[in-house]
Order: structure tokens, then C-alpha cells, then sequence
């Protein structure tokens, strides 16, 4: 196959990415599943915006506060200055934002930030915004969306990117030669014991970076969000107890039902403090109590986590909930610039498996949409700016010297890139 563009991924920066991209430029993106199974449509919060210059320094030293100042700088301009930009094309787009009797844009408040500056869509953001990404991406005649389609490796030659081994749907393999690939390829979940991702994030990106060289960057940096939701029996995935729960009053007891913490530290610190009170208390989880927040607030911001407390035995409205950390974020990932360039030529990286570095060492809460949207519009920005096709003797030849037969044996590879990525992670 050939193509201008192969994005791998379809959660909301490999979809928003081929949004940018020209009309003219014919463009594919991959997902290993089907085209919901993202972790972007998992997304409860919301996401950050830019309310009002006033609002600029707190937003950033929030940022930066989180992030243990770790942060490059530059990215956390860039993505808070493009937040409003962002905020408009999704409007654009159909996306529903929470808004007032005058019509104006409501904000929720997460941990860690200073004043309320979430956008958000009941408790169903992600859904929300990459749903109507989809639909637009579906409308362009030159996006092509195959599911159930596995990007294998990249296929480089002299350092530099020629396209892709993938794998389709029926089991076929097959190289494509592409002028630039992009790796959207999501979280690393996957590899880890319990996780807020889907199960098939595994960091495949990562480990084929390792394979070429390609730079990664604060590759330790991983977060555990404080609050998902307790079950005995261990789960396909962890169940997100929104942050903003919180953010709107929720409170956390110990095993006698005393408040022990801050409920909105920043997300490492908050995590660290429940996991020594579970120590101390010699238990599995502590409570969270969904009562504090007025139970219309309740109803109209939370539906979906209510309904699923309610289907997993819990009546919000009358007890508090087990809740317990899980990982549910990476903040490092491949190295790339502010136009989202990887250290190869012609490979970009956005999203979660991406670092530009806008995290710092801990993402602050509902930045992660944002930070998707905002530097995966970049790359396509950078990828329209290339005049002509690749050299296409070079590709030929970089296609030619690989075989499809070693890559035959998909649960051989599959297991090499999980060793490998659970190495790089210091995940036992
Ligand atoms: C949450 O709703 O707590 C998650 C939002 C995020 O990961 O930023």
C-alpha cells in the first residue's frame, strides 16, 4: 500500500492530526482495535482551557507546580496560548460543552489547580470530543480508517523513516511506503497490573523506537491517578473515579471514616499519601464519599460514574465508595520537538506516546486532551509545510530490504515489545 500519510492511532491526536492535514494529501490511519477502543473516549474530566489572559500565570505555574518544574517550558506556552483555538474548532465541530443560562462555557476544577478552567461534557469529555472527531474524520474523502489494523514497525533506512509493517484485519501483512508516519499510539497500560487503559495499549510506539533509535524522553515518568474504584476480582481495567469528583467537594476517609488528606493535591502526592494510609490502616483501599457534592451536581455532571457505582453495588447517594490508585498515565514517551518531530526524519510522535515535555514529571489533571490536540495539530501543520514527494528510489529500497516473514509470528513479536517496554518502564 501507499499513502501520504500513515497515523497509527485513532484515539483524538492521530484523528485531530489528519483533521489538519491538507485535502489533497491522502492520509490512513490505523488502529489496532476498533475505532472507540481508545483511551481518549475514556477520558472523564475535561480539559483544560485558557479562561482569560488573567488567568495565563496561574495556569502555567499550575503546569509547572505539578510537573515538579520539570516541564519544557516553551510546550507549556504553546499549549495553554492554543487552548482557546482548540476550545473553538471542536465547537465547530459539534462538540458540547457544558455552558450557563447565558450560554457561556462552565469550568470544573481538578486537583492541583488553582481556580476552575476544565471544559467539560457531563463526566464523558474524551467520548465526547473524539466521537465528533470520528465523525468528522469519516466525512473527508481523503481519511481512510482501517480497524482492527496493527502497526508491526517502522521501516527506516539511514536513519531515516520510509513507512510501516502492518498488519490487517483478515491476518495479512503488508508494507506501506508513506512520506511521513505518525505514532498516536496511546498509553502504556497495557503492561501494567491494574490500569484506568484499554488492556491492547501496550507502548507498542516505544518499543519500536527502542528497536531504530529513535530518542525517548523522561521514560520513567509514569502517573498513578489517585482514585479508581475498588473491585476484589482483578479487572480488564481499572474504573476511573473522576479527579473532578473531587474537585466538586468528594471527600476521602480512612478505614474509621476520618479525612486523613487534601483531597486536590497534586495527582504523585495525593496518590503517595493514600497509599500510606492503606499501609497504616492494613486495607486495600480507602473510601471516597460521593455525598459531599450536592446530589444535582451529582446527577448532572456524573452520570456515567454513578450508573456504573450503581452497577458494580454502590448507591452513591447513600454510602461511600472503595477507591484505590492505578497507573493511568505516562508523561514520558518518544522525544519529539514542538512540531512534534521524533529525533528520525519523517516519523512524528503525538499523544500520549509522545514527550515533549509539557508534563513535567506529573501531568496536571485534564491537561492531557489539550496537550494531544494541540501538538498533534502541530505535526500536520509541519507535514503540510513539505513540498514534493519523498525521494521514491530511497523508499523502494528501504521497503525492499524488509521481510514480511519476520514478522510472521505476531505473538513472538508481541512478546518481545511487552519485555522490552516493561524493561525501559522498570515495570516487574
Ligand atoms: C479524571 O477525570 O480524573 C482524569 C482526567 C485526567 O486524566 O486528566
Amino acid at each position: 500500500m501507499e499513502t501520504d500519510i500513515l497515523i497509527a492511532g485513532c484515539g483524538c491526536s492521530g484523528l485531530y492530526c489528519a483533521l489538519h492535514l491538507p485535502s489533497d494529501c491522502q492520509v490512513t490511519v490505523i488502529t489496532k482495535a476498533d475505532e472507540e477502543s481508545n483511551d481518549s473516549f475514556l477520558a472523564q474530566g475535561g480539559m483544560c482551557m485558557l479562561t482569560g489572559e488573567e488567568d495565563y500565570d496561574a495556569y502555567f505555574e499550575d503546569t509547572l507546580a505539578a510537573g515538579h518544574y520539570e516541564n519544557d517550558r516553551a510546550s507549556v506556552e504553546i499549549m495553554i496560548r492554543s487552548s482557546q483555538d482548540v476550545v473553538e474548532d471542536l465547537v465547530s465541530w459539534g462538540v458540547d460543552f457544558q455552558r450557563d443560562e447565558q450560554g457561556q462555557l462552565m469550568y470544573t476544577r481538578e486537583g492541583a489547580h488553582s481556580k476552575s478552567r476544565i471544559v467539560f461534557h457531563e463526566d464523558i469529555t474524551g467520548k465526547e470530543i473524539t466521537s465528533h472527531l470520528l465523525m468528522e474524520a469519516k466525512k473527508r474523502p481523503n481519511i481512510t480508517i482501517l480497524e482492527y489494523t496493527t502497526l508491526l514497525d517502522i521501516i527506516c533506512s539511514d536513519g531515516i523513516c520510509y513507512g510501516a509493517v502492518i498488519r490487517r484485519a483478515d491476518g495479512t501483512l503488508e508494507k506501506v511506503a508513506a512520506d511521513n508516519v505518525v505514532l498516536a499510539t496511546g498509553g502504556v497500560g497495557g503492561v501494567y497490573f491494574h490500569s484506568t487503559n484499554f488492556r491492547h495499549l501496550t507502548g507498542d510506539a516505544i518499543a519500536m523506537a527502542l528497536r531504530h533509535n529513535v530518542a525517548l524522553k523522561d521514560i520513567t515518568y509514569v502517573q498513578i491517578h489517585p482514585t479508581t474504584l475498588y473491585v476484589k476480582e482483578k479487572e480488564t481495567r481499572s474504573f476511573l473515579i473522576s479527579e473532578s469528583m473531587r474537585g466538586e467537594g468528594a471527600k476521602l476517609y480512612d478505614k474509621n471514616g476520618n479525612r486523613f488528606v487534601d483531597e486536590l493535591l497534586p495527582r504523585d502526592v495525593l496518590t503517595q499519601k493514600i497509599q500510606e494510609q492503606m499501609q497504616k490502616d492494613g486495607t486495600d483501599y480507602v473510601w471516597e464519599d460521593l455525598r459531599q457534592i450536592p446530589s444535582e451536581e451529582l446527577d448532572s455532571h456524573f452520570p456515567n460514574i454513578i450508573e456504573h457505582c450503581r452497577q458494580m453495588g454502590y448507591d452513591v447517594y447513600n454510602e461511600c465508595i472503595p477507591v484505590v490508585p492505578a497507573q493511568h498515565y505516562f508523561m514520558g514517551g518518544i522525544r519529539v520537538d514542538h512540531e512534534s518531530r521524533t529525533s528520525m526524519p519523517h516519523l512524528y510522535a503525538v499523544g500520549e506516546t509522545a514527550c515533549n515535555g509539557v508534563h513535567g514529571k506529573n501531568r496536571l489533571a485534564s491537561n492531557s486532551l489539550l496537550e494531544s490536540l494541540v501538538f498533534a495539530k502541530r505535526a500536520a501543520q509541519d507535514m503540510a509545510k513539505e513540498s514534493g514527494r519523498r525521494d521514491a528510489k530511497a523508499q523502494q529500497a528501504a521497503l525492499a530490504q524488509v521481510s514480511l516473514d519476520d514478522y510472521r509470528d505476531g505473538n513472538r513479536l508481541e512478546e518481545e515489545y511487552r519485555v522490552a517496554v516493561q524493561k525501559v518502564l522498570g515495570v516487574h
